[in-house]
């Protein structure tokens, strides 16, 4: 992995000494009983936070939390100022809105050095509509702008795409390493390359699968999407997940793939259940011997091995999506199984946002990654080679 930049202006490259920075975060954090339950994100955002308050600057950070309709208490962000707070070692001031006198007289009470977090963005409907009113008030708390949400950059909202029409805005740290692992490294890997592509539709990732393709030495397939790829291939997984309209895609893929000397994994045994259930009855079977009336809901054992086997060549791995339905316990072991052999390589290992951060985080593998993304759907559409709103916005370096 080279050091090069994401052709975007940072935090490096502007003073920021004195001015009021807006920070568009990603804290949209799982809440419970009232606290965070997974401070992952908030930690991430740590190093750019930190930077601007040892620059002098006044830090304004702004967030969305859930998919609330207009105001919301259980979804305030409160708690994440709190939590903050404790790991930065100093209060965080919050402030009840994110516009209007509320968050200018925070912002006007606030010190260099020092932290203002304002109220969920999305208790108002204008910044999903990108209003540009609405994103006006939000860059009028500030003087210049840093997007450090990269969860939260296949947005073009106010807060990630509308301010920056207002203020000079540049890259935080956590958007600037995103962008850099999951655009550079595919754009330019070390070879072997490999894949490991799994979740429960097909269509979602039929977009990354052939962006990413004419740069893999190795494809590997799980996932309720792998059902469509054996249905290509003729094997009959009787009730299991396909979606039919996508076999053909599937199967030119396959041919595609095969033609340009990509090795392609797909399971060769399989766990099948007798229900979408936690208590199904759960075989264990060779991938073409699926019993009637039986769903595949995880890769087999001997699968996961001749998977890790592969993959044990690679030198740049990228992992987007469960290989089963791994809430379930019975249904679990082939995606556990791959994280853990993921975390064992040598190579390169980038993990995508969303499930797949979720089961690294749930085996405590994170830091057996070169890196776990914060973000689901941004780094899905990163895979996919598209360029981001929050991103393309950004003064280019
Ligand atoms: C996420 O959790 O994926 C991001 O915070 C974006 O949230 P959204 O899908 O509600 O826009």
């Amino acid at each position: 992995m080279t050091d090069d930049g994401i052709g975007k202006k940072t935090v490096r490259d502007i003073d920021v000494a004195g001015k009021r920075v807006l920070v568009r975060a990603d804290l949209n954090v799982p809440i419970a009983n009232g606290a965070v339950a997974d401070d992952t994100r908030i930690r991430e955002s740590l190093p750019t936070i930190r930077y601007l308050q040892e620059q002098g600057a006044i830090v304004v950070l702004c967030s969305h939390l859930g998919r609330p309709k207009g105001k919301d208490a259980a979804l305030s962000l409160a708690p994440v100022a709190g939590r903050l707070g404790n790991l930065l070692g100093q209060d965080v001031f919050f402030a009840e809105d994110c516009i209007g006198p509320v968050a200018k007289d925070a912002v006007d009470a606030a010190s260099p050095g020092r932290v203002v977090l304002l109220e969920n963005l999305r208790f108002y409907k204008e910044e999903e509509a990108n209003d540009t009113e609405f994103a006006r008030q939000l860059a009028s708390l500030a003087d210049i702008y840093v997007n450090d949400a990269f969860g939260t950059a296949h947005r073009a909202h106010a807060s990630t795409e509308g301010v920056t029409h207002y203020l000079p805005a540049v890259a935080g740290f956590l958007l600037e390493k995103e962008v850099r692992y999951l655009s550079t490294l595919v754009a330019n890997p070390p070879r072997p390359f490999a894949a490991v592509i799994g979740g429960a539709k097909v269509s979602t990732k039929i977009p990354a699968i052939e962006h990413l393709l004419p740069k893999l030495d190795i494809l590997v397939l799980g996932g309720g999407m792998a059902n469509t790829f054996l249905k290509a291939e003729g094997v009959n997984v009787q009730m299991s997940l396909v979606e039919d309209e996508q076999v053909a895609i599937a199967r030119r893929i396959l041919e595609r793939a095969r033609a340009a000397g990509v090795r392609v994994l797909i399971p060769t045994d399989v766990v099948a259940a007798s229900k979408f259930a936690a208590d199904a009855e759960a075989r264990h079977v060779p991938a073409g011997q699926v019993p009637p009336g039986y769903m595949v809901l995880d890769i087999g054992p001997e699968t996961v091995s001749a998977y890790a086997e592969a993959l044990r060549a690679a030198a740049a791995v990228i992992w987007n999506g469960p290989m089963g339905v791994f809430e379930m316990d019975k249904f679990s072991k082939g995606t556990f199984g791959m994280a853990r052999a993921l975390a064992s390589l040598q190579a390169t290992t980038v993990v995508g946002g969303g499930e797949t951060a979720q089961v690294v985080a749930e085996l405590g593998l994170q830091n057996q990654f070169t890196h776990v993304s914060t973000g689901g759907g941004a780094s899905l559409e990163m895979l996919e080679g598209r360029e981001l709103p929050g991103v393309a916005a950004l003064l280019d370096a």
